[in-house]
């Protein structure tokens, strides 16, 4: 086999970018372009090539009259072989400018080139720029997936961040510092990946959830600003913004209070939205308690793009005949709706669909309402009488042309998990959720503690390194699940973008909270002894937060999910289409680790490889 390698001399390297074409003053210049092969098209004796790098586009012609030879060759061109292009640079011929190229102006009219290196048949279009490709075929073929307009400028955006994080960080007296991969398990609330040590048989690292730990330390030792742009694995169920591995902008410092770090976060945020996609954020971002988030519209990182929040019709059938939701009231629970915008228009059909999606969600029924021409209709509408029907419509803020969905629930939290989950499927299918807002806000007073009723137990609802608010330290025996921590969230258009909180520095109060989440004395000493004797070394107060970086890059990009801002991310089931990862390993390789696995019969396959669909 001849190597393509051998052709790649000095004289045939780039003199200019591709998309960096242009003439001077109609000068025609001599330039050399790399690059590769897109878009082919043989006119009139004529071949046009479009020649892409990251840069973006140029136009190349080949021209029989003028190189014959060359002009021969070029029909052996191929899409995304790799070339080096000798020619003139000059103005297109009248009429012929393409003004949607920032190259449009110009064209190289061709001397000389050689192919560097040949492609392969593509499994799809690179310059498709319809999103319409199988997400699976371009995870499998993900160096060609990157090499789509859409990926190179995600990826740019991308660096954009990290860089723009350094620099501002920095710039702030923040100082980089990397925390070990090969660790002890951090609780963050999900899996840890495992490690297993060769030198330690039977013993295994656990890959870090978050540095939370170590950043700690580090104020113990007197950095007072620490930040780093890291990598965390979380064995969790995964979605459109989780990934197994993921990147979080960790910070922490010493002698702060929460105004601090919100004052911080929105200064960098402010910036970056600006550097990066040129939007002016406005600052300070709103604040709103965790119960009020729940309440109003029913989620912790609620999305406040949506016009429409919960409402409370508790007073309006506590007075009403209608005696299942009169008695829910009675004992303490909730009856609550949705309303919708324009929702009178909707059909039987569509309120059936509506309720079946509520009791999906774990309601045990829905009952609508709409105002027609003025009046207001809905199966309960019976039961309110002519005061109950105008509270009914004055709680709700509902009026002609709208709907509301209402249901009782015995539990406040679960009231509005459900709400709040119709009322973002409702937004969305009407849209009604207001396009190029950017609603930040920080979500506060989180609980503590929230009990795992599987478990028996109480689990931290942050990690169990949060503060407590201090004048709720007394109720950590008699009323666990109303204490609030100091802990906060900072939401962007429904998305966490990152969470944090002051931390507990009295080793006495650590210990509290380990025995609060059912840790004996002895377990808390083994599993964080550590972190108990440095709390005890002389700890300033410290706190701080971490983004996900992913997740920012995707709310900048626009895209729909963290894996288009990464560039080699993982499947639903965790895995990696165009490596082939996770895989078995050989016997030797287990033995010297001195694991054994169980055999998985080949009719369950624990985790069976995805599929890669066959390319069109
Ligand atoms: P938390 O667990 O809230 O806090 O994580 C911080 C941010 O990281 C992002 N994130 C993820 N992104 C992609 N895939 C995932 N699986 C994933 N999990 C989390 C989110 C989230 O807001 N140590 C604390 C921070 C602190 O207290 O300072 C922590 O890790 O954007």
């Amino acid at each position: 086999m001849e190597s393509a390698q051998r052709y790649f001399e000095k004289e045939w390297q780039r003199t200019v970018y591709c998309g960096n074409v242009s003439g001077k003053n109609g000068e025609e210049t001599l330039a050399v372009v790399n690059g590769w092969v897109r878009r082919r098209r043989d006119l009139g004796g004529l071949i046009f090539i479009e020649l892409w790098d990251h840069t973006g586009a140029v136009q190349i012609v080949f021209n029989p009259e003028l190189t014959p030879d060359v002009h021969e060759r070029a029909k052996e061109l191929r899409s995304e072989c790799v070339v080096a292009v000798k020619g003139i640079i000059r103005v297109r011929p009248e009429g012929t400018a393409n003004p949607s190229m920032k190259t449009g102006e110009w064209e190289i009219v061709a001397c000389d080139f050689v192919r560097l290196a040949p492609a392969a048949p593509l499994p799809f279009e690179i310059g498709d720029t319809t999103d319409k490709v199988d997400e699976n075929l371009r995870l499998h073929y993900r160096y060609l997936d990157l090499r789509r307009e859409k990926m190179q400028r995600n990826l740019r955006l991308r660096h954009t961040i990290a860089m723009y994080t350094r620099n501002f960080l920095s710039d702030n007296g923040f100082l980089e510092i990397e925390t070990p991969m090969l660790t002890l398990s951090t609780p963050e609330g999900a899996r840890d990946y495992l490690v297993p040590s060769r030198v330690n048989p039977g013993s295994f690292y656990a890959l870090p959830q978050s540095p939370q730990i170590f950043k700690q330390i580090l104020m113990i030792s007197g950095f007072d600003r620490y930040f780093q742009i890291v990598k965390c694995f979380r064995d969790e169920d995964l979605r459109a913004d989780r990934q197994p591995e993921f990147t979080q902008i960790d910070i922490e410092m010493s002698y702060l209070v929460e105004e601090d770090i919100f004052a911080l976060i929105e200064r960098y945020l402010q910036g970056l939205f600006k550097e990066t996609i040129g939007v002016d954020i406005k600052t300070p971002f709103r604040r709103m308690s965790y119960w009020e988030a729940m309440d109003r519209f029913g989620s912790d990182k609620p999305d406040l793009r949506i016009p429409f929040e919960i409402v409370d019709l508790g007073r309006v059938f506590e007075e009403s005949s209608f005696e299942p939701f009169r008695e829910v009231v009675e004992r303490g629970g909730y009856v609550r709706g949705i309303p919708l915008p324009g929702g009178a228009a909707l059909s039987r059909k569509n309120l059936t669909d509506i309720e079946e999606r509520a009791k999906k969600l774990g309601a045990r029924g829905l009952s609508p309402f709409q105002i027609k021409d003025g009046e207001l209709k809905g199966p309960l509408v019976k039961y309110l009488g002519e005061a109950g029907q105008s509270l009914l419509r004055k709680s709700a803020s509902i009026e002609d042309g709208d709907a509301l969905f209402v249901i009782a629930a015995a539990d406040r939290r679960e009231i509005s998990e459900i709400l709040g989950a119709l009322r973002l499927e409702l937004a969305r299918e009407h849209g009604l959720v207001a396009k190029g807002a950017w609603e930040f806000l920080w979500v506060v007073d989180f609980p503590l503690f929230e009990r795992n009723e599987e478990e028996g137990r109480w689990s931290a609802v942050h990690h169990p390194f949060t503060s407590p608010c201090s004048e709720d330290i007394p109720l950590m025996d008699s009323a666990p699940g109303e204490v609030r921590s100091r802990a906060y969230d900072c939401v962007l258009n429904g998305n966490e973008l990152g969470g944090g909180s002051i931390r507990i520095h009295d080793p006495l109060i650590q210990e509290k909270i380990f025995s609060c989440l059912s840790f004996t004395k002895e377990a808390a000493r083994e599993r964080f002894g550590f972190l108990l004797d440095a709390l005890s070394s002389g700890t300033p107060p410290h706190g701080g937060i971490a983004l996900g970086m992913d997740r920012l890059a995707m709310l900048l990009t626009g895209a729909t999910s963290i894996r288009d801002v990464m560039a080699f991310p993982k499947t639903q089931k965790a895995q990696c289409l165009m490596s082939g990862a996770p895989s078995a390993v050989p016997v030797e390789q287990l033995e010297e680790l001195c694991i054994r696995t169980v055999p998985v019969t080949p009719s369950e396959p624990r985790n069976p490889k995805e599929e890669t669909p066959s390319p069109k």
